[in-house]
C-alpha cells in the first residue's frame, strides 16, 4: 500500500537548511516529491547535494511578483510548509528599538503570509499549509514581547485561516529552542551561554534538534483529522 506522502508534491519554503530542511529529509524518505525554496542559492545547492532528489529553487518570499511565478511553474501541490525565519525583535520592551521589531516582522510574518496567500490557488483542498511558529508566542517571559507579537499574530490567525480554506487544513507547529543555523549569527561561546540558559528554561533540560520539529510538522501534514491547531513542540519552554 502506498504511503500518504508517496508521489504527493510538497513544497517547503525556507527549506535549505534547519528544521524546513529537515522535514523535506523525511519528507522525501516517505515518497513525496519535495520542492524547496530560500533565498541563496549557496545554500540550496547544498541542500540538494544532501539530498539529491528534491528539488530547488531561489525564491524571496518577501517578493510578490517571484513567488506567483514561482507558483506557477510548481503546478498544483498537496502540502505547504512555511519554515521562513526572521531573528530579530528579542529584547526588554522599554528599550527594544522598534525598527528591529519592525525587521523581524519583515523576516517572518510578512513573508510567512506572502508565501501563504501566493499558494493558495495551487494547492489541493485535500491538502495542509502547516506554519513554523515560536514559543515565544506563549512564554510571558520578560524580553520576548517583540517575538511574541511575531509568532503570536501568525498563530492567531490559523483557526480563522483553516475556516476559510476548509477541508484544506492550517495548522502551525511551535518550537522552542533548536539547535540549527538559525544560532549561526552568533559566536560559539554566545551561542553555548544561550543553549544553556535555555535548556534550564526548559523542562526536557536540553535544546531540540530539528528532527523532532519536523517529526511534529509530518505529523500534521499527515493527520487528516487536524486542522485550525497549534502543536507546542517546546520541550515545556512555553510553561
Ligand atoms: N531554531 C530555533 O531555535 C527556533 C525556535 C523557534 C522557532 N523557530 C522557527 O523555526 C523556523 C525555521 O527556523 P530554523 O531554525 O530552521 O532557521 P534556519 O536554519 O535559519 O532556516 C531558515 C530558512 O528560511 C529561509 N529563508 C529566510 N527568509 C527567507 C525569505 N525571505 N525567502 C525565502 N527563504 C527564506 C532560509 O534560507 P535563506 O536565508 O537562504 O533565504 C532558510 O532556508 C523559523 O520560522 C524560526 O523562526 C526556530
Amino acid at each position: 500500500m502506498p504511503g500518504k506522502f508517496e508521489n504527493k508534491r510538497v513544497v517547503i519554503a525556507g527549506g535549505s537548511t534547519g528544521i524546513g530542511f529537515t522535514t523535506a529529509k523525511l519528507l522525501q524518505e516517505a515518497g513525496a516529491e519535495v520542492i524547496v525554496t530560500g533565498r541563496s542559492a549557496e545554500k540550496l545547492q547544498q541542500a540538494k547535494a544532501a539530498l539529491p532528489r528534491i528539488t530547488v529553487a531561489v525564491v524571496d518570499s518577501n517578493n510578490r511578483p517571484e513567488l506567483e511565478q514561482f507558483f506557477q511553474s510548481t503546478g498544483k501541490i498537496d502540502h505547504l510548509v512555511l519554515a521562513l525565519s526572521g531573528g530579530k525583535g528579542a529584547g526588554a520592551f522599554a528599550s527594544l528599538p522598534l525598527d528591529d521589531l519592525r525587521t523581524g516582522f519583515e523576516g517572518k510574518f510578512w513573508p510567512q503570509l506572502n508565501t501563504l496567500q501566493a499558494a493558495i490557488p495551487h494547492l489541493h483542498t485535500s491538502g495542509s499549509i502547516t506554519l513554523i511558529t515560536a514559543a515565544s508566542a506563549a512564554m510571558h517571559q520578560p524580553g520576548v514581547a517583540g517575538l511574541a507579537a511575531i509568532n503570536g499574530s501568525l498563530e492567531l490567525m490559523i483557526p480563522s485561516i483553516a475556516k476559510e480554506l476548509q477541508p484544506l487544513r492550517v495548522n502551525a507547529v511551535s518550537p522552542g529552542v533548536v539547535d540549527t543555523p538559525w544560532w549561526d549569527s552568533m559566536s560559539a561561546a554566545e551561542k553555548a551561554a544561550a543553549f544553556e540558559h535555555f535548556a534550564a528554561q526548559t523542562l526536557t533540560g536540553r535544546i531540540a534538534q530539528p528532527e523532532e520539529i519536523a517529526d511534529a510538522v509530518v505529523f500534521l501534514m499527515g493527520n487528516g483529522n487536524t486542522t485550525g491547531t497549534v502543536i507546542r513542540c517546546d520541550g515545556g519552554l512555553s510553561l
